[in-house]
This record gives structure tokens, sequence and C-alpha cells, in this order.
């Protein structure tokens, strides 16, 4: 059993439902959605999202139903934003397989990742709980604003600061980590102070896990996590390993050339990547992963203790280990 099986393990039986909700509630009239649906659900995926959502509404006796509902509705939004994301990225695989975007039109792949989001909002509606909703919302505002920053380029032609950085990963990453486990709180009823203890546990988990993500894209293996590497600066995106870089080296001509959004060639890019892995700047950035790791851990101390919240506690230390 790989390490995050056995971590999430405790929602296993939970998450095949939530599955099953993922893939249902398509009108027999749309054959093709529902084969692209069962496509993307069959990709599989880590499920920690939702598996999060699940361990945060069971910390109190919960309606079983609702919250699987409630997770499938974060994993299908998740889903949603990366079948844009993948379109938006030019990105040809992930989760080992082909993107929508490989094989259909841009037309075809924005109104899948349309339908996504609608039936992620029809699942959060199924809670009929007005405040997950609302959450639901605003986090998927976030979520796009973080990615409209990122793509007119939010460090305009630089390099990003450190805040510019933080607040981009929480938009993309950490805020639907926070909206998932608040959610799940909500759900059953936990104590105000424990829902944020929960919120504050995913918007750290989530800030953990895209510093990863951004490092793994300089040093993960394509094979290994089925998706793309040495994507991000090819875009123009600088990350927190480039960000380390630029303090040590500055005005380096093929990260400007990149953040300015000026061509540069596949070379250019390895090269510099290459330069960046041998900088100890990626060793740097795992570091800052590991502090928001142990900042999630420290906002678990505010909730009862129990096998979920010991499984996320776990979760924290696999998210900065991970390799995939
Ligand atoms: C990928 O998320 C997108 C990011 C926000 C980094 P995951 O790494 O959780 O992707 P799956 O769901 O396991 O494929
Ligand atoms: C994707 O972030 C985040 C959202 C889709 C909101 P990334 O672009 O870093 O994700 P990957 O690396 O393609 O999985
Ligand atoms: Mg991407
Ligand atoms: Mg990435």
């Amino acid at each position: 059993m790989s390490q995050a099986t056995e971590l999430l393990s405790i929602v296993a039986e939970d998450i095949k439902h939530v599955e099953e909700k993922m893939r249902s509630g398509i009108s027999d009239q749309y054959t093709d959605l529902q084969s692209v649906v069962d496509y993307l659900v069959g990709a599989g995926g880590k499920r920690l999202r939702p598996a999060l959502t699940l361990m945060a509404a069971n910390f109190y006796p919960v309606d079983k139903e609702k919250s699987y509902a409630l997770a499938a509705s974060v994993e299908l939004l998740h889903t949603a934003t990366l079948v844009h994301d993948d379109l938006i990225d030019n990105s040809l695989f992930r989760r080992g397989m082909p993107t929508l975007n490989v094989s259909w039109t841009p037309g075809a792949t924005i109104l899948t990742g349309d339908f996504l989001f609608a039936r992620s909002a029809q699942l959060t509606a199924q809670t009929n709980n007005v405040r997950i909703v609302n959450t639901f919302s605003e986090t998927l505002m976030i979520i796009v604003g973080g990615e409209l920053n990122q793509l007119f380029n939010d460090g305009h032609g630089n390099v990003p600061s450190e805040e510019q950085y933080h607040h981009r990963i929480y938009a993309k990453t950490a805020s639907l980590f926070a909206a998932g486990a608040e959610t799940g709180g909500v759900l059953c009823n936990a104590p105000e102070t424990e829902v944020r203890a929960l919120r504050d546990y995913g918007y750290y988990l989530g800030m953990a896990f895209q510093v990863i993500d951004d490092i793994l894209d300089f040093k993960g293996d394509e094979d290994h996590i089925g998706k793309p590497v040495a994507n991000d600066l090819r875009q123009g995106i600088a990350t927190l390993p480039v960000m380390l870089f630029n303090k040590k080296e500055p005005n380096h001509p093929t990260i400007l050339k990149a953040v300015r959004r000026e061509k540069v060639s596949d070379e250019e890019i390895l090269a510099v990547v290459d330069k960046i892995r041998g900088s100890g700047c990626v060793e740097a950035s795992m570091e800052e992963a590991r502090r928001f790791a142990q900042q999630a851990q420290a906002a678990l101390e505010n909730l009862p203790d129990n096998p979920y919240r010991q499984s996320m506690h776990g979760i924290a230390d696999y998210t900065v280990t991970r390799d995939i």
C-alpha cells in the first residue's frame, strides 16, 4: 500500500460513494458528456481534497449522503479547474492519461469544464446549507481570480514578490483545501473554533501542497507524476525556486525573458532549470513547504483528538515528502 493510500484508508469506503456521485446526475440524452465524465473520474488522482473534506465532516455525527455530495462537489470543482488549466497551459497529459484538449476541440473542452462546475454547484446545494454554498461560490471566484493573475503575470514582467507568490498559491490551491476542510466542519455542526481550526489546517496544507507541486515541476519524474515537468517557467510562470534563485543571481537572461513572456527556446529553459536545480534553491523551497506543513499540524491542536485528526496529521507529513 502506498503512503497516500494508507493515510486515506480511514475514508476509503466513503470515497467509493463519492466517486459514484461524481459520475451520476447526467441526463441520458448526453452520452458524450457521460463518457467524458467517466473518463475523467476513471483517471483517478490522489483524491486528497475529498478525503480531507470527509475527515473534517466526520468529527461529529453527520448525514453521510450529504458528506458524499459535499466531497464529490469539492473533487468535481478541482477536476473542472484541471480541465480548463490543461487547456490554458496546453498540457498534453495528466494522471498518466491524455488530457481532453488533446482529442477534443477547445470549445468542447471548455464546455466540459463548465458542466463540471455546474454539477459541482448542484452537489453543494444538496447539503441544504447556504453557508456551504456561499463558501463554494467564493472559493471558485478566488481560484479563477488567481488563475487570471497568473495568466496576466502577477509579477508584471518581473519575478513575483513573496507576497504575490503567496497570494497566487493561496488562490489557485490553498483556497480549495481550506474550503473543503471548513465546509466539512460546517456540515457536521462542529463548534465555530473548530471550523476555524479546520480551515486553517486546510489553508496551510494547501500552501505546502502547492509549493511542493511547484518543486515537482523542477525535479519530478514525468512518467511517475503523470504530468509534464519544467512547464511552469516555459509558460513564463516563476515559482518559489525561481524566486529564490533570482535573489542569488538576479537578472538571469532566460528568467527575465520568460517572465516578460518573450519567446524562450527549450534549450534555454532546460539549461536554467538545471542551474536552479544545482543552486540549493529547490532545497530552500522544501524548507518553506515544511514550515507550512508544520503550521497545518499546529492548527490541528485545536481539534479533538481522534483517528481523523491523526490521519490529517500524517497527511501533512505526506504532503511534503510526496513525489507525485
Ligand atoms: C494538481 O493537484 C493541481 C494542483 C493544484 C497542484 P493534485 O496533485 O491534487 O492532482 P490529482 O487530483 O492528484 O491528479
Ligand atoms: C493548477 O495549478 C491549479 C488550478 C487548476 C486551479 P498548476 O498549473 O500548478 O497545476 P498542474 O501543475 O498543471 O497540475
Ligand atoms: Mg497546469
Ligand atoms: Mg503545477
